[in-house]
């Protein structure tokens, strides 16, 4: 007899693994950086926009998929559809796990360098501009503190769905927040503050361009961690009763807040320290350290807030590797331990290119694209990931429940069975089939300029 598939243990557990994967890197370092080089308030506009209206219908329609089919990212589709090619759609999806690892691990592994450089004293009172360059243009350091990140992530998936991933972020994501909440105050309350308060909140249309508004898609999928099989693995371990559009909701929900909360606490500090919003992928780090120096006990709070974003990315980051070990155990009857350590070894080598961007291999570079600075292979890695593979397993991922599996099928599964019934799911399932497939399309091709 086949044994019995692993669970989360109810819809608090659900919830607090679904956020915990949702909630990381994503909101604390990206959104801050993208929402900057897109010029602040009108991005956020249209990020609202997505996150709602595009990524929650995503995100059902994954949820549909794992709980209907009880498998792992491409194990679903074939289960729903077989002895046809939609299982590619989930082979997107691991390959996007597998890059995004490869650079979320980099910034991991900054985070980590910084706890560390917190702890000995050595962070506050520098010149964090210059500092954060020196580190990140450096060799060793950089790889061993991502080698530490890859390592830690791997040794939670092998402790498996509960007794690694549930556990660890049941506690530890609140703590998260009320921390932000801390920062956020002292950040808004600085000299010279309002002027980020105002980048953030004051719309200007003028910097929007297909550009912006693609980056604005690839954050929202990027930070909801759908487009690429991620939920449809988590959700492949929720009970048959759990109430899928309230975790949904929940979840994107409390990403947005999280995603505005890393916008508060930066954004102003960012201003009142005459610093540029767009700085680019080192942005946090140069900033938050200088809210720190203007806080008592700065350097302790420090350690402790970096600290707890290591543990928010590495909540990420499990769920991240588990699409690719869910897989291999179950395609290929592989060992927990040794599909963990096999995938996380290969993550590991394509991570070390994007570790070691800017020195070691910083020749690997494209130059000048529509007016932005060199991308180096860390940055073409998260190009690659977030704007193309993402939106395009987005795109599949509602056409295969829209049309492929149809509106029978899909609110059966949502409803659970008609138990909960709301003309609500009717309006889902219409994006889903209509609104969602012609807008990933419309911004992707208009962001990557084919039209
Ligand atoms: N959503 C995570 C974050 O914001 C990153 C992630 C992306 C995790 C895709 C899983 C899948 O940090």
């Amino acid at each position: 007899m086949e044994q019995k598939r692993e669970q989360f243990s109810g819809a608090l557990g659900i919830i607090a693994a679904t956020a915990g994967s949702a909630v990381g890197l994503g909101n604390i370092w990206r959104f801050p950086y993208v929402t900057g080089e897109n010029g602040g308030g009108a991005f956020i506009i249209v990020y609202l926009i997505f996150v709602f209206g595009i990524g929650v219908p995503v995100m059902l329609s994954e949820m549909i998929i794992g709980r209907k089919a009880q498998a792992n990212a491409i194990g679903s589709f074939k289960k729903l559809a077989p002895k046809s090619s939609w299982w590619i759609i989930g082979l997107i999806g691991v390959l996007a796990s597998f890059i995004i690892l490869a650079f979320y691990s980099t910034v991991a592994g900054w985070t980590l360098h910084y706890v560390y450089s917190a702890t000995t004293q050595n962070l506050l009172g520098q010149d964090y501009g210059t500092y954060f360059i020196n580190f990140k243009d450096s060799t060793a350091m950089p790889a061993f503190w991502h080698i530490v990140f890859m390592v830690l992530t791997a040794a939670i998936v092998i402790a498996g769905v509960q007794k690694g991933i549930e556990k660890y972020t049941k506690v530890l994501m609140p703590i998260l927040f009320l921390f932000m909440i801390i920062l956020a105050v002292r950040a808004v309350t600085l000299p010279g503050a309002s002027e980020g308060v105002k980048f953030l909140f004051k719309p200007d249309f003028s910097k929007l361009d297909a550009n912006a508004i693609l980056a604005a898609l690839g954050q929202a999928f990027f930070s909801l961690s759908v487009g690429m099989g991620t939920i449809i693995t988590y959700s492949s371990y929720f009970k048959k009763k759990e109430k899928l559009g309230g975790i949904a909701v929940s979840v994107a929900g409390t990403d947005f807040f999280i995603a505005i909360l890393a916008g508060l606490m930066i954004f102003p500090a960012v201003f009142a320290f005459g610093m540029a919003p767009d700085s680019g992928p080192g942005l946090v780090f140069m900033t938050i350290p200088s809210i720190f120096e203007q806080m008592p006990l700065g350097n302790f709070f420090a350690i402790i807030f970096f600290l707890l974003i290591v543990i928010a990315a590495l909540t990420s980051s499990i769920s991240l590797l588990e699409v690719v070990v869910a897989y291999f155990v179950e395609e290929f009857k592989m060992k927990r331990v040794w599909a963990t350590a096999t995938s996380a070894i290969a993550i590991t080598v394509l991570g070390m290119f994007c570790t070691l961007s800017w020195s070691t291999f910083k020749a690997i570079k494209i130059d000048n694209i529509a007016g932005n600075e060199s991308m180096f292979f860390f940055d073409m890695m998260d190009f690659l990931a977030s704007n193309i593979l993402l939106p395009l397993g987005g795109v599949l991922i509602v056409i295969f429940v829209g049309w492929k599996l149809g509106k029978a099928r899909s609110l059966n599964e949502l409803t659970n069975e008609g138990l909960h019934k709301s003309k609500l799911y009717s309006l889902v399932f219409f994006i889903v089939k209509y609104i969602a497939p012609i807008a990933i399309m419309f911004v992707f091709l208009k962001g990557v300029n084919v039209i």
